[in-house]
Parts: C-alpha cells; sequence; structure tokens
C-alpha cells in the first residue's frame, strides 16, 4: 500500500488534513501526519517510508531526498517552491509538482490587511490616510497579482503592474495599467505590493535604488518572499527617507534592524498569507488528487522540475 505523507512544520487547518485523508484513503492509500516537526531529523525519519509526500514552506533538499529511498512524488501544497531541490530531485527520479492559484485569495486578502494597518498608523490612535484614490503598484501579476487587482477595484484604488513574462493585454483587460519596468512601477505608486517569486534572477533585487524611487509617502507591501529583498539597501533607505513604511508577511533576517524603525515597520511572527481555512482545503486537497493523478493515470499537468 502506497504511503501519503503530509510534512507540514506549519500545520494545516484540521478541516484540511480530513479532506486530503479522504482522498488518500479513497485510492486506496495510506495517510502519515508529521506536524510541527521543528528538527530535521524527524523528516529525515519520516520521509524513509513515504512513496509520496505533502509540504508547505518545508524544505526538501538533498539529504530529505537521500532519506526517502521510495519517494516518486513531492507536492508543494501551494505556489512557491523555492524550499525544494529541483534539481536534486530530477537526479533521485522524484517528481515535483506545486497547486498553483490554490491559495492566492488568501495571500492577496492578507496584502490588504497590511495594507490597511500601515496607512492607518497601526492603529495608534492618530488620523491615517485611506486606499481609495491611491496609486497601487503590483509586481508580478500571477495568481496572488490578480486577486490583488481584484480587491484593489473594491477599495477604489488606481492599479497599475508590472511583469516581464505576462502579457500587457491580461492585465489590461482586468483594468489594469501595464507599465514597462520595476523602477516605473516604483516611481508611480504609493503602495507597491510583491508578488514576485525567490529566483536567482529576484533575490536581493528589491533595495536601496528601486524603493528609492516612490513617492513621499510610499508602502511596500511583502507577501512573497523575504529573500527577495536586500535588507540592508532597503533598511539604509528607511533610515533616510522616514515618509517610507514597510510591512510584511516574511520576517526579515534582520527583524531587530527594522523595529527601529518605529511605527513604519510591521512583520508577521510566522507567514500567515496562506494561513487560512479555505486555503489550506483548496491546496491541500489539490496536492492529495494530483497525487492520485500521478499515481494512477501518470498525470504531470503541474510538474516543475524536468525529468531525468
Ligand atoms: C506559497 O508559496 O504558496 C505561499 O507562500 C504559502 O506558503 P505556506 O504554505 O508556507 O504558508
Amino acid at each position: 500500500m502506497k504511503r501519503i505523507l503530509v510534512a507540514t512544520d506549519k500545520p494545516f487547518a484540521k478541516v484540511a488534513v480530513d479532506g486530503i485523508r479522504k482522498e488518500v484513503e479513497a485510492a486506496g492509500y495510506e495517510l502519515a501526519l508529521l506536524e510541527k516537526y521543528g528538527e530535521k531529523a524527524k523528516l529525515l525519519e519520516a520521509v524513509k517510508e513515504a512513496d509520496a509526500l505533502i509540504i508547505r514552506s518545508d524544505v526538501v533538499d538533498a539529504e530529505v531526498l537521500d532519506a526517502a529511498r521510495q519517494l516518486k512524488i513531492v507536492v508543494r501544497a501551494g505556489a512557491g517552491y523555492d524550499n525544494v531541490d529541483l534539481a536534486a530531485a530530477t537526479a533521485h527520479n522524484v517528481c515535483v509538482m506545486n497547486t498553483p492559484g490554490q491559495n492566492s485569495n488568501a495571500v492577496a486578502e492578507l496584502a490588504f490587511g497590511l495594507m490597511v494597518m500601515a496607512v492607518r498608523n497601526f492603529y495608534n490612535g492618530t488620523s491615517g490616510t485611506e486606499l481609495k484614490g491611491k496609486k497601487l503598484g503590483i509586481h508580478a501579476y500571477g495568481n496572488v497579482g490578480r486577486n490583488v487587482a481584484r480587491i484593489a477595484k473594491g477599495f477604489g484604488m488606481e492599479i497599475y503592474a508590472y511583469d516581464a513574462f505576462c502579457p500587457k493585454e491580461v492585465m489590461e483587460k482586468d483594468g489594469v495599467k501595464a507599465l514597462d519596468s520595476a523602477e516605473e512601477l516604483y516611481a508611480t505608486c504609493q503602495v507597491v505590493s510583491l508578488h514576485i517569486p525567490a529566483t536567482a534572477e529576484t533575490r536581493n533585487s528589491i533595495g536601496y535604488d528601486l524603493v528609492g524611487k516612490m513617492p513621499k509617502g510610499g508602502l511596500l507591501v511583502n507577501t512573497a518572499r523575504k529573500e527577495v529583498i536586500d535588507e540592508a539597501g532597503l533598511l539604509k533607505l528607511m533610515e533616510e527617507r522616514t515618509d517610507l513604511k514597510y510591512v510584511t508577511d516574511i520576517m526579515p533576517v534582520n527583524h531587530a534592524g527594522f523595529s527601529q524603525l518605529e511605527g513604519r515597520y510591521f512583520s508577521t511572527p510566522k507567514k500567515m498569507g496562506a494561513q487560512t481555512a479555505e486555503a489550506n482545503i483548496n491546496a491541500g486537497i489539490a496536492a492529495a488528487k494530483q497525487i492520485v493523478g500521478y499515481f494512477t493515470e501518470g498525470c504531470e499537468k503541474f510538474r516543475v522540475n524536468a525529468k531525468l
């Protein structure tokens, strides 16, 4: 009998685990659960018997793949798969998939939660400002970016986006003004919401020069990845420009340094963007279905790594 391991250091809502179990058991497989494991050693032990693995931001590197002798497939229940060593997975003949779009509304809603909090001065009792009428820049127009645009319309924001890989017509069709460069986006918008993945090209790409183009009172919102921020550059800029604010769902390595910027910085203690029952159910059950489809029909629709 195939063993499907759900290894989530940040657990899914119980209702999502119940849904995953239903899918797995209906296919005649067995579900194993490893939650809040903390140390990697526990993951290395649990993966030994697994034929398939469902993860979130859990790190799957060569060491984990070496330990997982029976493993055929890893599904990242979510969008970003920068936590999985794709080359090592290919070398181990393991298929890696993600579940695009399944948690994007949850992340987009949190971006607005952070935005409102920031423009209301973190609820400190002073008069803040409103999102209505402000220029919002969506940096990368993927699944989350599109949901951000949809919600921004309800707030009455003027919406701009830059995405090197998305055709302009897709954005314009949504009523979003497509710009030609990231520089133009930051120079135009009072609020910029980041939705770029962490890749070799984007790492440390958001820093002093780019954010420094923002108009007075600029607000940077990060529900993407901490790795895309050049922390030293952003901090230096924010020390020089006391009008800028930074709110993030991914705590910077230098949280202590950013915390000195009193009233202009906030980080959630743990990444919470996708942490809703709905997103957990959508992404978790999609992951389980993709595993069943892979084993029963060889379906590789959402594969993200190369084949051996
Ligand atoms: C994603 O890439 O899907 C989001 O960042 C959510 O990550 P999480 O599942 O670790 O909350």
